[in-house]
């Protein structure tokens, strides 16, 4: 995965690359943010490939560790440190000379965030069980969807770690902050995707088009190579027009009345719960796009969701 992997051209999005280019060749820690299937995970590859380091790229999903065995996950073992337990190192070792990519760091345990800070700050590892430190030069590139700043408020995440990772921070932008790059991802995977299915690719039509900008895609890219994907399948060498669309792509038009009141009249408060759960499961519970949908603000909203307990 090379930085040329990485297709965008959208303004924010290049910046982002351009810093990244930058910063590949030092050992400097990076704060990589960014929706999910923004291309977080592909950027810290990238990285690594053009760091000219010797070491393998290791991920670590943080989010998949189970506490009691974060610690030991990360920086290994001595025999004896728990019952059974034979001397193993952790990631941080085995990834020596090399990148390891903690992803959903929001997710790392208070204890170990302590020590991954530690680590950070001066090299120095120590085992679990073990009473010395060896110093190891692994270089760190973290991410997450997440907003830790809102996670330090709420004492989930360490501010002075939060400092530390966030001296480069690579913010990728959502895909509908990249409007202008839709059409050309859109080209690019159908035809790729074509290629291996070995297929003709699909055409989209003009108003399909239009269709494909103004939606939200709350899975960004990952979710567009993925209906590149269906449409290569199921319309293979046709011209897809809006009615060949999933259903979740069709922007209603507003009339001028938006909502007609029944006769009978209705219950507003029903009503609210169920276009804030509609808006949540719309945008797969991203709080930000829900509010959006709403013409709200993400503290209104997340206000209202607290009133009716929606989770
Ligand atoms: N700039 C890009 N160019 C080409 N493909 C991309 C790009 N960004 C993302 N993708 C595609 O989107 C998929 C998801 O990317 P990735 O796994 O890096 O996202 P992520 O930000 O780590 O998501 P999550 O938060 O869900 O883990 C990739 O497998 C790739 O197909
Ligand atoms: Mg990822």
């Amino acid at each position: 995965m090379t930085f040329d992997n990485l297709l965008g051209k959208n303004s924010q999005f290049a910046a982002v690359i351009r810093a990244a280019r930058l910063i590949a060749k030092t050992n400097v820690t990076v704060l990589i943010l960014g929706e999910s299937g923004t291309g977080k995970e592909l950027l810290a590859q990238a990285i690594h490939q053009h760091s000219g380091k010797q070491g393998s790229f290791t991920t670590v999903n943080c989010a998949a560790l189970p506490e009691t065995l974060a610690e030991s996950e990360l920086f290994g073992h001595k025999k004896g440190a728990f019952t059974g337990a034979n001397e193993q190192q952790g990631r941080i070792q085995a990834a020596k000379n090399g990148t390891l990519f903690l992803d959903e760091i929001g997710e790392l345990p208070l204890n170990v965030q302590a020590k991954l800070l530690r680590f950070l700050e001066n090299g120095e590892c120590q085992m679990l069980g073990s009473s010395r430190t060896e110093i190891v030069n692994t270089r760190i590139l973290a991410a997450t969807n997440r907003n830790l700043e809102a996670e330090i408020q709420q004492k989930k995440f360490r501010a002075d770690l939060y400092y530390r990772l966030n001296i480069v921070p690579l913010e990728l932008p959502s895909l509908q902050q990249r409007e202008s790059d839709i059409k050309m991802l859109l080209h690019e995977f159908t035809r790729e995707l074509a290629e291996n299915y070995n297929l003709s690719p699909p055409k989209y039509s003009k108003t399909t088009l239009k269709q494909l900008r103004s939606y939200t895609w709350p899975g960004n890219i990952r979710e567009l190579r993925n209906f590149c994907e269906r449409m290569v399948i199921l319309n293979g060498g046709k011209t897809i027009e809006p009615t060949n669309l999933p259903r979740e792509f069709y922007s209603l038009p507003i009339p001028d009345s938006i909502f007609n009141l029944p006769d009978n009249g209705i219950c507003l408060k029903k009503l609210e719960i169920s276009m804030i759960k509609q808006a949540l499961k719309k945008t797969y519970g991203n709080q930000t796009k829900a509010a959006r949908l709403l013409g709200l603000t993400r503290d209104t909203l997340l206000y209202r969701m607290k009133k009716y307990a929606i989770k």
